[in-house]
């Protein structure tokens, strides 16, 4: 017998039969063309296929379907829509806080939720909020910079 299983994606009711124990990851990307959550390492370390869970920067290589039942998870994709989203992706360009460009989908939940909770992070804060977020390319000054910036400039964007 095949399983459906419902939840809620970038706003949309969605529903899949795919295995409860594929990952997440795996289901946005193959099932729901969703290329913007990206896999680097699938252990949990690297930050870059972050979603938001309910409203919880949650990483989706180590979450199966299962526990999105019900679920309101929204993508990179998602946040495009978002109040606020110009200034954050206006922010990581001013900073030059984007080089290849592989880990800011991510970079971008975790700041989007990140200034949510804390309109006004010092350095510490931020530091800590994205040491899930790995980057390769740029060094995390810039990236602290982005997210100050975001922070100077959202007002009462989201
Ligand atoms: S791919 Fe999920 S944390 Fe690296
Ligand atoms: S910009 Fe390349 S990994 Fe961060």
């Amino acid at each position: 017998m095949t399983t459906s299983l419902s939840f809620t994606l970038n706003g949309e009711s969605v529903s899949t039969t795919a295995p409860l124990s594929v990952r997440l990851v795996d289901v946005l990307r193959d099932e729901f063309h969703l290329m913007g959550t990206k896999e680097g390492c699938g252990e949990g370390e690297c930050g870059a296929c972050m979603v938001l869970m309910n409203g919880r920067p949650t990483l989706s290589c180590l979450v199966l379907l299962g526990a999105a039942k019900e679920k309101e998870i929204v993508t990179i994709e998602g946040l495009r829509n978002a109040p606020g989203f110009a200034i954050l992706a206006q922010a990581f360009n001013d900073a030059g806080a984007v080089q290849c460009g592989f880990c800011t989908p991510g970079m971008i939940m975790t700041t989007y939720a990140l200034l949510r909770d804390h309109p006004e992070p010092d350095e510490t804060t931020i530091r800590t909020a994205m040491a899930g977020n790995l980057c390769r390319c740029t060094g995390y000054s810039m990236i602290v910079e982005a997210v100050s910036l975001a922070a100077q400039r959202r007002g009462e964007a989201w």
